[in-house]
């Protein structure tokens, strides 16, 4: 089965964990690696959605996929788990906030005391979560995963580690203190290590040559896999 024959969800941006009603507690992705990949799915399935945390609303016009916005990793994770079928390749481009506020407070905190703490607590991680839910129902065995590693030292060591630990069928690594890859680019130098042994190294290349690259490397992946 093809990947026009398959439901692609992308998911991409940050996620958004609320200290007080004024402050949160976020991170640096722009969502443009995701869109330049639902962009992508999409000329090759009309089957796909994008998920994604709060981004520039304008970064989406012009998309004709699907989309769904969502706040917090708890809301992605639910979104992830919803959209998640048999036929579908998830594409795993947020990222997501690993850690939110212990407690979300009503009112705003007040300046006071030199020193502020704020106890965080860790988020599930959603692939993980995936893979869980995957060999729990042999139904899913099919759905094809496909995370990002985002890294600034012992790049590979830790791509490697999460290929394995998230029972990825592919990761894309890229060294983010690497100029012109990263979060707030245009362009992204990417690595990408499949399941079993296999490498493709791309060049710098703009989001949506990447992308479009990436949709390639997955295709490719697919098609092995059924021999
Ligand atoms: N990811 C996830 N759930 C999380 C955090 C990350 O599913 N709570 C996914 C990301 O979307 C990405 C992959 O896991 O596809 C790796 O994310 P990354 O931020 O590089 O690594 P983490 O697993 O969060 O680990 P660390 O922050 O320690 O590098």
């Amino acid at each position: 089965m093809s990947l026009k024959d398959r439901k692609i969800i992308v998911t991409g941006g940050p996620t958004r964990e609320w200290i007080d009603p004024v402050r949160y507690i976020s991170n640096a992705s722009s969502g443009k690696m995701g869109i330049a990949l639902a962009s992508a799915a999409h000329a090759r399935s009309k089957d796909t959605v994008f998920i994604h945390g709060p981004i520039d609303p304008s970064l989406l016009s012009g998309g004709r996929f699907r989309t769904r916005a969502v706040e917090s990793t708890g809301d992605l994770l639910g979104a992830v788990m919803d959209e998640i079928s048999p036929d579908a390749v998830l594409i795993m481009a947020a990222a997501p906030a690993d850690y939110r506020p212990a407690e979300r407070l009503g009112l705003k905190i007040k300046k006071g005391s030199d020193e502020l703490r704020i106890d965080l607590v860790k988020n599930p991680d959603i692939l993980k979560n995936v893979a869980a839910r995957k060999s729990a129902d042999p139904s899913l065995s099919g759905l094809f995963v496909v995370g990002f590693a985002a890294e600034t030292h012992d790049v590979e060591a830790y791509a490697l580690s999460k290929l394995e630990e998230k029972d990825l069928d592919m990761i894309c690594m890229n060294d983010v203190s690497r100029e012109g890859a990263g979060f707030a680019t245009d362009t992204n130098i990417v690595v990408i290590f499949k399941r079993g042994g296999g490498r493709v190294d791309f060049p710098l290349m703009s989001k949506r040559d990447l992308a479009s690259a990436i949709l390639d490397t997955i295709e490719t992946g697919l098609a092995a896999r059924v021999k």
